[in-house]
């Protein structure tokens, strides 16, 4: 990928979203800071200098029900690129990646895929990573429950390397999809658990058994299994 780098930029997003409008592809925006970072559902994302705040544009042959496969291969990536920097990272589905203390979850990184297209055929994807690295948790909203690299290690991260590893990492596993369910296997914190998962038509209780292509969990609840594509996922236990 070529990387366009910004010191600060409202939201490296909205930049590649409209490079892609002007044709271009097979492309990372990098940012030390966002001023308007966005969020899933229209959330604002804080993005303090010392993260790494990127997004990859790219251009994939599949239809757009396939997309979803993108976003759980950046949680992988991110995670076997904080792993290599020693923390020990796992996938909440669908990909939400965080670290455990005690009992506790913390979100050291947030996924954000925006893509247009027609159904049979993507035009573009951006998957936007914001992942904490360099911040101190204490200047992130507390609602979010926020870890980062270096508050996890004790010492900063080179983020020159960490970007490299995740951007190659990611590079493989967008051009062999089939490879990405089971490396997200292995790294998910979410099978084997009771979850609650809320979609904007229902609420489904149960044993969160496997994952499917393109990302969509499988749930065996008390009245049969239930496959879902999106969701806020809970783990009770
Ligand atoms: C979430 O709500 O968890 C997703 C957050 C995604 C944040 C990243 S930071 C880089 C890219 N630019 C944005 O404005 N958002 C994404």
């Amino acid at each position: 990928f070529a990387i366009e780098y910004h010191d600060s930029i409202p939201s490296t997003n909205a930049r590649a979203r409209d490079l892609a409008a002007e044709g271009a592809s097979d492309l990372v925006v990098l940012a030390d800071e966002q001023t308007g970072g966005r969020g899933r559902l229209d959330r604002d994302w804080h993005s303090p200098s010392g993260g790494v705040w990127l997004s990859v544009l790219f251009r994939p042959d599949v239809p757009m029900a396939h997309a979803p496969v993108f976003t759980l291969a950046a949680a992988v990536a991110v995670t076997r690129a904080a792993r290599e920097a020693g923390v020990e990272a796992g996938i909440k589905w669908p990909n939400d990646v965080l670290v455990r203390h005690g009992d506790a979850e913390r979100k050291l990184v947030g996924i954000l895929t925006e893509m247009e297209g027609e159904a049979d055929r993507v035009s573009w994807v951006v998957v936007g990573i914001g992942v904490n690295a360099n911040v101190d948790p204490g200047d992130l909203p507390e609602e979010a429950n926020p870890t980062s690299l270096s508050a996890e290690r004790g010492e900063p991260v080179d983020r020159r390397l960490f970007t490299q590893r995740l951007l190659e990492e990611f590079d493989a596993l967008r051009q062999d999809p089939e490879s990405v369910l089971d490396a997200w296997r292995e790294y998910a914190t979410t099978l084997g658990k009771q979850v609650r998962v809320e979609t904007p038509s229902r609420t489904i209780e149960g044993e969160a058994v496997d994952i499917q292509f393109p990302g969509s969990l499988v749930v065996e609840t008390e009245s049969g299994t239930e496959i879902v594509s999106a969701g806020d996922c809970e783990h009770l236990r």
